[in-house]
Protein backbone atom coordinates (compact mmCIF):
# COMPACT_ATOMS: atom_id res chain seq x y z
CA UNK A 1 0.00 0.00 0.00
CA UNK A 2 1.62 3.39 -0.72
CA UNK A 3 1.34 6.21 1.45
CA UNK A 4 -0.76 7.88 -0.31
CA UNK A 5 -3.98 5.59 0.03
CA UNK A 6 -2.80 4.48 3.42
CA UNK A 7 -5.54 4.60 6.28
CA UNK A 8 -4.82 7.79 7.48
CA UNK A 9 -4.10 9.24 4.23
CA UNK A 10 -5.47 13.15 3.82
CA UNK A 11 -5.47 13.18 7.67
CA UNK A 12 -3.51 16.47 8.85
CA UNK A 13 -2.17 15.17 12.46
CA UNK A 14 -0.34 18.18 15.10
CA UNK A 15 2.02 15.74 17.24
CA UNK A 16 3.05 17.38 20.55
CA UNK A 17 5.92 16.57 21.83
CA UNK A 18 6.94 17.26 25.73
CA UNK A 19 9.77 16.91 28.21
CA UNK A 20 9.89 13.51 28.89
CA UNK A 21 12.52 10.48 29.12
CA UNK A 22 10.15 8.47 26.67
CA UNK A 23 10.39 11.31 23.55
CA UNK A 24 12.16 8.79 21.76
CA UNK A 25 9.18 6.62 21.25
CA UNK A 26 7.66 9.98 19.75
CA UNK A 27 9.88 9.00 17.14
CA UNK A 28 8.37 5.77 16.27
CA UNK A 29 4.47 7.23 16.56
CA UNK A 30 5.87 9.85 13.98
CA UNK A 31 7.23 7.02 11.87
CA UNK A 32 3.77 4.66 11.77
CA UNK A 33 1.84 7.77 11.49
CA UNK A 34 3.98 9.07 8.08
CA UNK A 35 3.62 5.60 6.98
CA UNK A 36 0.00 5.22 7.46
CA UNK A 37 -0.40 8.22 5.14
CA UNK A 38 -1.04 11.19 7.26
CA UNK A 39 0.73 14.62 7.66
CA UNK A 40 2.39 14.84 10.36
CA UNK A 41 3.46 18.52 11.72
CA UNK A 42 5.78 18.22 14.95
CA UNK A 43 5.04 20.81 17.94
CA UNK A 44 8.14 20.83 20.82
CA UNK A 45 8.49 22.14 24.16
CA UNK A 46 11.75 23.51 25.10
CA UNK A 47 12.03 20.35 27.29
CA UNK A 48 11.47 17.83 24.25
CA UNK A 49 14.36 19.25 22.59
CA UNK A 50 16.24 18.44 25.32
CA UNK A 51 15.40 14.51 24.40
CA UNK A 52 15.75 14.43 21.07
CA UNK A 53 16.34 17.34 18.20
CA UNK A 54 13.93 18.80 15.78
CA UNK A 55 15.89 17.22 12.93
CA UNK A 56 14.96 13.49 13.89
CA UNK A 57 11.81 14.73 13.37
CA UNK A 58 12.13 16.75 10.34
CA UNK A 59 13.81 13.95 8.43
CA UNK A 60 10.66 11.68 8.92
CA UNK A 61 8.00 13.99 8.27
CA UNK A 62 9.89 16.53 5.48
CA UNK A 63 8.16 18.88 7.30
CA UNK A 64 9.93 21.79 9.54
CA UNK A 65 8.77 20.96 13.43
CA UNK A 66 7.88 23.85 15.32
CA UNK A 67 9.47 24.86 18.48
CA UNK A 68 9.66 28.37 18.86
CA UNK A 69 7.00 30.55 18.84
CA UNK A 70 8.70 33.86 18.35
CA UNK A 71 10.48 32.84 15.49
CA UNK A 72 9.04 32.85 12.39
CA UNK A 73 7.94 29.44 10.87
CA UNK A 74 8.65 29.48 6.73
CA UNK A 75 5.13 28.65 6.01
CA UNK A 76 2.53 30.77 8.11
CA UNK A 77 2.24 34.04 9.65
CA UNK A 78 0.55 33.15 13.29
CA UNK A 79 1.74 29.16 12.97
CA UNK A 80 0.13 28.42 16.14
CA UNK A 81 -3.56 29.56 14.54
CA UNK A 82 -3.08 28.02 11.15
CA UNK A 83 -1.57 24.31 12.93
CA UNK A 84 -4.59 24.44 14.95
CA UNK A 85 -6.86 24.95 12.22
CA UNK A 86 -5.39 22.81 9.55
CA UNK A 87 -5.28 19.69 12.36
CA UNK A 88 -7.91 17.02 12.10
CA UNK A 89 -6.39 15.83 15.45
CA UNK A 90 -4.00 16.74 17.89
CA UNK A 91 -1.81 14.26 19.71
CA UNK A 92 0.14 15.22 22.80
CA UNK A 93 2.83 12.62 23.29
CA UNK A 94 4.18 12.17 25.58
CA UNK A 95 2.34 14.11 27.70
CA UNK A 96 4.49 15.42 30.56
CA UNK A 97 2.75 16.17 34.03
CA UNK A 98 3.80 19.92 33.42
CA UNK A 99 2.43 19.90 29.94
CA UNK A 100 -0.94 18.60 31.64
CA UNK A 101 -1.20 21.05 34.38
CA UNK A 102 -0.61 23.93 31.40
CA UNK A 103 -3.63 22.50 29.78
CA UNK A 104 -5.84 22.17 32.17
CA UNK A 105 -5.33 25.49 33.03
CA UNK A 106 -5.59 27.18 29.62
CA UNK A 107 -1.94 28.39 29.46
CA UNK A 108 -0.27 28.92 26.30
CA UNK A 109 3.82 29.85 26.77
CA UNK A 110 4.87 27.41 24.57
CA UNK A 111 4.27 26.10 20.69
CA UNK A 112 2.21 22.80 22.31
CA UNK A 113 -0.41 24.20 24.40
CA UNK A 114 -0.50 27.22 22.90
CA UNK A 115 -1.90 24.91 19.63
CA UNK A 116 -3.61 22.79 21.73
CA UNK A 117 -5.64 25.77 23.23
CA UNK A 118 -6.37 27.11 19.37
CA UNK A 119 -7.53 24.44 18.06
CA UNK A 120 -11.00 22.78 17.83
CA UNK A 121 -9.84 19.22 16.82
CA UNK A 122 -10.44 16.42 18.92
CA UNK A 123 -6.80 16.33 21.35
CA UNK A 124 -5.89 13.26 22.63
CA UNK A 125 -2.77 13.01 25.63
CA UNK A 126 -0.60 10.16 26.23
CA UNK A 127 1.08 10.66 29.33
CA UNK A 128 4.10 9.84 30.63
CA UNK A 129 5.90 10.33 33.69
CA UNK A 130 7.48 8.45 37.27
CA UNK A 131 3.85 6.84 39.14
CA UNK A 132 4.24 9.42 41.91
CA UNK A 133 4.03 11.92 39.59
CA UNK A 134 0.74 10.38 37.85
CA UNK A 135 -0.79 9.74 41.05
CA UNK A 136 -0.48 12.84 42.02
CA UNK A 137 -3.57 14.39 43.42
CA UNK A 138 -2.70 17.55 41.76
CA UNK A 139 -1.73 15.39 38.04
CA UNK A 140 -5.15 13.69 38.82
CA UNK A 141 -6.84 16.95 39.19
CA UNK A 142 -5.63 18.04 35.62
CA UNK A 143 -6.63 14.70 34.43
CA UNK A 144 -10.04 14.69 35.24
CA UNK A 145 -10.45 18.73 34.63
CA UNK A 146 -9.09 17.72 31.07
CA UNK A 147 -11.39 15.01 30.71
CA UNK A 148 -14.24 16.66 31.54
CA UNK A 149 -13.65 19.15 28.67
CA UNK A 150 -13.03 15.94 26.21
CA UNK A 151 -9.50 15.38 25.63
CA UNK A 152 -9.09 11.98 25.45
CA UNK A 153 -6.39 10.07 27.97
CA UNK A 154 -4.38 6.80 26.12
CA UNK A 155 -2.76 5.44 28.98
CA UNK A 156 -0.38 6.00 30.54
CA UNK A 157 0.32 1.79 30.62
CA UNK A 158 1.65 0.00 34.04
CA UNK A 159 5.38 -1.76 33.63
CA UNK A 160 9.02 -0.78 34.44
CA UNK A 161 9.42 3.17 34.96
CA UNK A 162 13.01 5.00 33.91
CA UNK A 163 12.99 5.30 37.21
CA UNK A 164 13.35 1.58 38.06
CA UNK A 165 10.15 1.54 39.54
CA UNK A 166 6.94 -0.28 38.48
CA UNK A 167 3.80 1.09 38.24
CA UNK A 168 1.52 3.15 35.97
CA UNK A 169 2.98 6.06 34.12
CA UNK A 170 4.81 3.86 31.23
CA UNK A 171 3.96 5.60 27.77
CA UNK A 172 1.38 3.36 25.60
CA UNK A 173 3.16 1.46 23.04
CA UNK A 174 3.11 3.29 19.85
CA UNK A 175 1.24 0.98 17.61
CA UNK A 176 -1.62 1.17 20.40
CA UNK A 177 -1.54 4.90 20.05
CA UNK A 178 -1.63 5.34 16.54
CA UNK A 179 -4.46 2.68 16.31
CA UNK A 180 -6.38 5.33 19.16
CA UNK A 181 -5.39 7.97 16.49
CA UNK A 182 -7.19 6.05 13.59
CA UNK A 183 -10.05 5.05 15.46
CA UNK A 184 -10.67 8.36 17.19
CA UNK A 185 -10.50 9.77 13.68
CA UNK A 186 -12.70 7.03 12.11
CA UNK A 187 -15.64 8.17 15.02
CA UNK A 188 -15.11 11.90 14.19
CA UNK A 189 -16.23 11.45 10.48
CA UNK A 190 -15.99 7.64 9.36
CA UNK A 191 -19.17 6.08 7.52
CA UNK A 192 -19.69 3.09 9.84
CA UNK A 193 -19.70 5.54 12.87
CA UNK A 194 -22.65 4.44 15.19
CA UNK A 195 -22.91 1.44 14.31
CA UNK A 196 -21.70 -2.13 15.73
CA UNK A 197 -20.10 -4.73 13.99
CA UNK A 198 -19.03 -8.29 15.04
CA UNK A 199 -15.90 -9.51 13.28
CA UNK A 200 -14.67 -13.52 14.17
CA UNK A 201 -11.10 -14.27 13.39
CA UNK A 202 -9.10 -17.52 13.55
CA UNK A 203 -9.15 -20.92 13.66
CA UNK A 204 -11.46 -22.88 16.02
CA UNK A 205 -9.71 -25.32 18.39
CA UNK A 206 -11.89 -28.27 19.19
CA UNK A 207 -10.30 -30.74 22.19
CA UNK A 208 -9.55 -34.10 21.58
CA UNK A 209 -8.05 -34.05 25.36
CA UNK A 210 -6.57 -30.97 27.81
CA UNK A 211 -3.69 -30.91 25.29
CA UNK A 212 -4.80 -31.59 22.18
CA UNK A 213 -6.89 -30.25 19.26
CA UNK A 214 -8.38 -30.45 15.90
CA UNK A 215 -7.47 -27.06 14.15
CA UNK A 216 -6.99 -25.86 11.37
CA UNK A 217 -4.73 -23.36 9.46
CA UNK A 218 -6.59 -20.15 9.81
CA UNK A 219 -4.28 -17.19 11.05
CA UNK A 220 -7.28 -14.73 11.66
CA UNK A 221 -5.14 -12.34 10.01
CA UNK A 222 -8.24 -11.91 7.54
CA UNK A 223 -10.90 -11.33 10.38
CA UNK A 224 -8.09 -9.18 12.41
CA UNK A 225 -7.81 -6.86 9.15
CA UNK A 226 -11.55 -6.44 8.88
CA UNK A 227 -11.82 -5.86 11.93
CA UNK A 228 -8.93 -2.73 12.15
CA UNK A 229 -10.87 -1.47 9.02
CA UNK A 230 -14.00 -1.40 10.49
CA UNK A 231 -12.88 0.64 13.40
CA UNK A 232 -10.89 2.70 11.25
CA UNK A 233 -14.16 3.64 9.55
CA UNK A 234 -15.89 4.49 12.91
CA UNK A 235 -17.44 1.31 14.27
CA UNK A 236 -17.54 0.04 17.26
CA UNK A 237 -16.13 -3.32 16.73
CA UNK A 238 -16.28 -6.61 18.88
CA UNK A 239 -13.44 -9.26 17.44
CA UNK A 240 -14.31 -12.86 18.50
CA UNK A 241 -11.10 -14.46 17.78
CA UNK A 242 -8.89 -17.63 18.56
CA UNK A 243 -5.91 -15.45 18.36
CA UNK A 244 -6.32 -12.95 21.19
CA UNK A 245 -2.65 -11.90 21.42
CA UNK A 246 -2.91 -10.44 17.49
CA UNK A 247 -5.56 -8.54 18.20
CA UNK A 248 -5.51 -4.62 16.84
CA UNK A 249 -6.30 -1.57 20.39
CA UNK A 250 -9.00 -0.01 20.38
CA UNK A 251 -11.62 -2.62 19.79
CA UNK A 252 -13.05 -5.30 22.21
CA UNK A 253 -12.00 -8.35 21.75
CA UNK A 254 -13.13 -11.73 23.22
CA UNK A 255 -10.64 -14.79 23.08
CA UNK A 256 -12.26 -17.75 22.52
CA UNK A 257 -11.54 -21.17 21.49
CA UNK A 258 -13.71 -23.89 20.22
CA UNK A 259 -16.94 -23.31 17.96
CA UNK A 260 -19.07 -24.04 20.98
CA UNK A 261 -17.24 -20.58 22.55
CA UNK A 262 -17.53 -18.54 19.51
CA UNK A 263 -20.87 -19.58 19.07
CA UNK A 264 -22.02 -18.29 22.60
CA UNK A 265 -19.66 -15.35 22.50
CA UNK A 266 -21.52 -14.40 19.19
CA UNK A 267 -24.97 -15.05 20.72
CA UNK A 268 -24.62 -12.85 23.55
CA UNK A 269 -23.47 -9.86 21.37
CA UNK A 270 -25.75 -10.47 17.61
CA UNK A 271 -28.39 -8.64 19.28
CA UNK A 272 -27.21 -5.28 19.43
CA UNK A 273 -24.67 -5.27 16.49
CA UNK A 274 -25.67 -4.10 12.66
CA UNK A 275 -22.95 -6.95 10.96
CA UNK A 276 -22.03 -10.09 11.78
CA UNK A 277 -18.70 -10.65 9.67
CA UNK A 278 -17.44 -14.63 9.92
CA UNK A 279 -14.06 -14.70 8.81
CA UNK A 280 -13.68 -17.20 11.35
CA UNK A 281 -12.35 -20.76 10.10
CA UNK A 282 -15.27 -22.52 12.51
CA UNK A 283 -14.49 -26.19 12.43
CA UNK A 284 -17.45 -27.98 11.01
CA UNK A 285 -16.46 -31.23 13.40
CA UNK A 286 -15.29 -31.54 17.32
CA UNK A 287 -14.66 -34.93 18.55
CA UNK A 288 -17.71 -36.38 20.34
CA UNK A 289 -16.13 -36.54 23.90
CA UNK A 290 -13.00 -34.99 25.08
CA UNK A 291 -10.97 -37.55 27.24
CA UNK A 292 -10.48 -35.65 30.87
CA UNK A 293 -6.55 -36.59 30.92
CA UNK A 294 -4.15 -36.78 28.13
CA UNK A 295 -4.25 -39.38 26.59
CA UNK A 296 -1.10 -41.18 26.68
CA UNK A 297 0.48 -43.37 24.24
CA UNK A 298 1.18 -46.93 24.89
CA UNK A 299 -1.91 -47.37 27.34
CA UNK A 300 -4.78 -48.31 24.77
CA UNK A 301 -3.18 -48.78 21.57
CA UNK A 302 -4.80 -47.26 18.26
CA UNK A 303 -7.43 -44.82 18.93
CA UNK A 304 -10.06 -43.48 16.63
CA UNK A 305 -11.73 -40.07 17.03
CA UNK A 306 -15.49 -40.06 16.22
CA UNK A 307 -16.72 -36.57 15.38
CA UNK A 308 -20.08 -34.35 15.48
CA UNK A 309 -21.02 -31.79 13.73
CA UNK A 310 -20.50 -28.53 15.19
CA UNK A 311 -23.66 -25.88 14.87
CA UNK A 312 -23.17 -23.80 11.85
CA UNK A 313 -22.89 -19.92 13.63
CA UNK A 314 -24.23 -17.59 10.96
CA UNK A 315 -26.67 -19.81 9.52
CA UNK A 316 -28.31 -19.94 13.27
CA UNK A 317 -28.23 -16.21 13.66
CA UNK A 318 -31.71 -14.82 12.91
CA UNK A 319 -31.69 -10.65 13.92
CA UNK A 320 -33.55 -8.71 11.91
CA UNK A 321 -31.84 -6.24 9.93
CA UNK A 322 -28.58 -7.42 10.74
CA UNK A 323 -26.04 -7.59 7.65
CA UNK A 324 -24.71 -11.48 7.65
CA UNK A 325 -21.10 -12.07 5.95
CA UNK A 326 -20.17 -15.31 5.41
CA UNK A 327 -16.98 -16.57 3.93
CA UNK A 328 -16.02 -19.34 2.18
CA UNK A 329 -12.36 -21.44 1.91
CA UNK A 330 -12.24 -23.41 -0.42
CA UNK A 331 -9.64 -26.16 -2.18
CA UNK A 332 -12.12 -26.88 -5.11
CA UNK A 333 -14.99 -25.60 -7.32
CA UNK A 334 -14.81 -22.44 -5.46
CA UNK A 335 -17.74 -20.06 -6.74
CA UNK A 336 -20.05 -22.87 -6.84
CA UNK A 337 -19.43 -24.08 -3.45
CA UNK A 338 -19.75 -20.48 -2.15
CA UNK A 339 -22.67 -19.65 -4.18
CA UNK A 340 -24.06 -22.55 -2.29
CA UNK A 341 -23.42 -21.72 1.11
CA UNK A 342 -24.20 -18.48 0.44
CA UNK A 343 -27.88 -19.79 -0.26
CA UNK A 344 -27.86 -22.17 2.87
CA UNK A 345 -26.60 -19.29 5.58
CA UNK A 346 -29.10 -17.27 5.03
CA UNK A 347 -25.96 -14.30 4.51
CA UNK A 348 -26.43 -11.52 2.28
CA UNK A 349 -22.65 -11.84 1.15
CA UNK A 350 -19.95 -14.18 0.78
CA UNK A 351 -16.50 -13.69 0.25
CA UNK A 352 -15.12 -16.59 -1.61
CA UNK A 353 -11.10 -17.33 -1.19
CA UNK A 354 -9.15 -20.28 -2.76
CA UNK A 355 -6.83 -21.56 0.14
CA UNK A 356 -4.95 -23.64 -2.52
CA UNK A 357 -3.33 -20.44 -3.66
CA UNK A 358 0.23 -19.90 -1.94
CA UNK A 359 -0.24 -15.92 -2.43
CA UNK A 360 -3.27 -15.28 -0.66
CA UNK A 361 -5.72 -17.35 1.85
CA UNK A 362 -4.05 -19.24 5.03
CA UNK A 363 -1.76 -17.14 6.96
CA UNK A 364 -0.63 -14.23 4.07
CA UNK A 365 -0.71 -10.93 4.02
CA UNK A 366 -2.63 -10.83 0.99
CA UNK A 367 -5.52 -12.53 -0.17
CA UNK A 368 -7.71 -12.80 -3.59
CA UNK A 369 -11.24 -12.50 -3.10
CA UNK A 370 -14.64 -13.07 -4.94
CA UNK A 371 -17.56 -11.15 -3.34
CA UNK A 372 -21.08 -12.80 -4.56
CA UNK A 373 -23.74 -11.57 -3.26
CA UNK A 374 -27.80 -12.63 -2.93
CA UNK A 375 -28.92 -10.79 -6.39
CA UNK A 376 -26.32 -12.65 -8.11
CA UNK A 377 -23.22 -10.20 -8.58
CA UNK A 378 -19.87 -11.27 -8.48
CA UNK A 379 -17.20 -9.31 -7.83
CA UNK A 380 -13.48 -10.21 -8.29
CA UNK A 381 -11.06 -8.30 -6.40
CA UNK A 382 -7.42 -8.96 -7.63
CA UNK A 383 -4.56 -10.12 -4.73
CA UNK A 384 -4.26 -6.99 -2.98
CA UNK A 385 -2.88 -6.76 1.33
CA UNK A 386 -5.62 -7.89 3.38
CA UNK A 387 -6.70 -4.75 5.45
CA UNK A 388 -7.46 -3.57 1.48
CA UNK A 389 -9.65 -6.45 1.26
CA UNK A 390 -11.39 -5.57 4.31
CA UNK A 391 -11.99 -2.20 3.03
CA UNK A 392 -13.80 -3.68 -0.20
CA UNK A 393 -16.04 -5.96 2.07
CA UNK A 394 -16.77 -3.09 4.24
CA UNK A 395 -18.20 -1.09 0.85
CA UNK A 396 -20.48 -3.80 0.23
CA UNK A 397 -21.74 -3.97 3.96
CA UNK A 398 -21.95 0.10 4.12
CA UNK A 399 -23.99 -0.13 0.87
CA UNK A 400 -26.50 -2.71 2.93
CA UNK A 401 -26.79 -1.20 6.34
CA UNK A 402 -29.96 0.38 6.68
CA UNK A 403 -29.77 4.37 7.26
CA UNK A 404 -28.94 5.35 10.20
CA UNK A 405 -31.18 8.25 10.72
C1 LIG B 1 15.98 13.21 32.56
C2 LIG B 1 14.61 13.77 32.77
C3 LIG B 1 13.52 12.99 32.49
C4 LIG B 1 12.22 13.48 32.68
N1 LIG B 1 11.16 12.68 32.37
C5 LIG B 1 9.91 13.15 32.60
C6 LIG B 1 8.80 12.34 32.31
O1 LIG B 1 8.90 11.19 31.82
N2 LIG B 1 7.56 12.84 32.53
C7 LIG B 1 7.37 14.10 33.06
O2 LIG B 1 6.23 14.49 33.27
N3 LIG B 1 8.42 14.89 33.32
C8 LIG B 1 9.68 14.45 33.12
N4 LIG B 1 10.75 15.26 33.40
C9 LIG B 1 10.52 16.61 33.87
C10 LIG B 1 10.12 17.52 32.72
O3 LIG B 1 11.09 17.46 31.70
C11 LIG B 1 9.98 18.97 33.23
O4 LIG B 1 8.86 19.02 34.10
C12 LIG B 1 9.85 19.95 32.11
O5 LIG B 1 9.71 21.24 32.65
C13 LIG B 1 8.67 19.62 31.23
O6 LIG B 1 8.58 20.59 30.24
P1 LIG B 1 7.49 20.55 29.09
O7 LIG B 1 6.23 20.05 29.70
O8 LIG B 1 7.40 21.97 28.63
O9 LIG B 1 8.01 19.69 28.01
C14 LIG B 1 12.05 14.78 33.20
C15 LIG B 1 13.17 15.58 33.46
C16 LIG B 1 14.42 15.08 33.26
C17 LIG B 1 15.60 15.96 33.57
Amino acid sequence: MSTSDGPLSGRHIVLGVTGSIACYKALDITSQLVQAGAVVDIAMTASATKFVTPLTFRSLTAREPYVDMWHPHGEFGEAHVELARRADLMLIAPATASAMARLAHGLADDFVSLTALATEAPLLLAPAMDSQMWSHAATQFNRALLEERGAQFIGPAEGRLASGRTGAGRLVEPRAIVDEVRARLGRERGDLRGRTIIVSAGGTREAIDPVRFVGNHSSGKMGRAIAEAARDRGASVVLVTTVAGDAPSAVRVVSVDSADDMSAAIHERVGKADALIMAAAVADYRPADAAQQKIKRGEVGDISIDLVENEDIIAGVSEPNLVKVAFAAETQDLIANAQKKLASKGAKLIVANDVTATDAGFGTDTNRITILDTDGGREDVPLMTKYECAMRILDRVAELLPRAD
